[in-house]
């Protein structure tokens, strides 16, 4: 129960020392906030697309200069600079805007890592998406439209190529490719796991299998590498299209959380027929920890149920689909966290 008298929604924070035999008085700004957070997230993607804070230099611009700088109207740079100061990303001394240190770093373009790709891909794709959100909760069914625009395609191929590098790396020095001849990459999408792995060995060769009009960007994406005669692009549906045989190590990169478990256990009986005895599955996920789910694996489980009806799943539930698929679970290494590796072999 409330015992106190709280009858305004929007209450302005607290001024003075707390009294520190009281507990602070109850305010409902933490729900304001969480509830609003479409408005300041919408205000978040606009300041990147329009390269706000790129337009702020270390000692901050006025709303003026950011409207000349942006080409806006000055009340909505105001209004958009305004709205993130509320977050704390963007700072304002009464007359400047200039970024906060983790903005500048992240999202001005001159930082140690861009993350603009990730809020263009929200933007354009979980944001509208995200609208059905009840249906898919109730249903367990993907409620992302069937067909993405080619913008959409390459915003969320490079999203995942932005988060998913790092692990393709790990991938690439963790697991000795050695032994293998030929690699298939199962979702290979613009080749993020593929390239790191052909460059560190140089006589493998692959084969990136994904959807055509992913395999229309890849194509372009993978035109200039030095490894590009080395690696066949395959337009294909996985759970319908036959599927290249030949192949003794297989890749499976951020692909199960995509999909419910019997959808899963399709594919990994799908891939068990066209790999000989002995050739290896490698899987590739974001595996919750269930005593303390990591955050992005929280976020992940929204968003992959929003795109295909996926979620992320425990390292246990992967080995027992393997059990029943005609795979042997050999070993499972953690990689950057989340991500880790489970190593399957086919078996005789
Ligand atoms: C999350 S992305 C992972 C891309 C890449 N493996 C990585 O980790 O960077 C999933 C990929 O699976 C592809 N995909 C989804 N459904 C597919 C299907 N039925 N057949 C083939 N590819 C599919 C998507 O187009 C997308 O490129």
């Amino acid at each position: 129960m409330v015992d106190q008298p709280v009858r305004r929604v929007f209450v302005p924070p607290q001024s003075g020392d707390p009294n520190p035999d009281q507990p602070p008085p109850l305010n409902p700004a933490r729900i304001t906030g969480v509830a609003s957070g479409f408005m300041t997230a919408k205000a978040l993607f606009v300041a990147a697309e329009v390269g706000l804070f790129a337009a702020l230099p270390d000692d901050g611009a006025t709303a003026e200069t950011i409207a000349q700088r942006c080409q806006l109207p000055v009340r909505s740079a105001r209004a958009i600079a305004d709205l993130l100061v509320a977050t704390g990303l963007v700072e304002h001394d009464g007359e400047r805007y200039r970024n906060a240190p983790d903005t500048e770093a992240f999202l001005a373009g001159r930082g140690p890592l861009d993350m603009r790709a990730m809020l263009r891909y929200w933007d354009l794709v979980s944001y509208p998406t995200w609208t059905r959100a009840s249906t898919a909760f109730r249903t367990r069914q993907g409620v992302r439209a069937e067909q993405l625009s080619e913008e959409q395609t390459r915003a969320y191929e490079s999203s995942v190529a932005l988060v998913t590098a790092e692990t393709a790396a790990d991938l690439a020095e963790a697991y000795d490719f050695g032994p293998h001849t030929r690699l298939l990459d199962v979702g290979g999408g613009i080749g993020t796991f593929a390239k790191p792995i052909l460059r560190a060995y140089p006589r493998l060769t692959a084969t990136l299998l994904d959807l055509p009009d992913v395999v229309d960007v890849a194509r372009a994406e993978v035109a200039a590498d030095a490894f590009a005669d080395r690696l066949d692009l395959v337009a294909a549906d996985v759970f319908v299209d036959p599927l290249p045989a030949g192949h003794d190590v297989v890749v499976v990169a951020n692909f199960l959380h995509l999909f419910s478990p019997e959808r899963n256990l399709e594919l990994l009986a799908r891939l068990a027929e066209v790999v000989a005895p002995g050739g290896r599955l490698l899987l590739v996920d974001w595996f919750r920890d269930p005593a303390a789910p990591h955050p992005a694996t929280r976020l992940g489980s929204g968003e992959f149920l929003m795109i295909s009806g996926g979620d992320t799943y425990e390292a246990s539930d992967v080995t027992g689909w393997l059990d029943q698929t005609g795979w042997t679970p050999v070993e499972h290494l953690p990689l950057a966290a989340p991500a880790g590796l489970i190593v399957a072999e086919r078996v005789g």
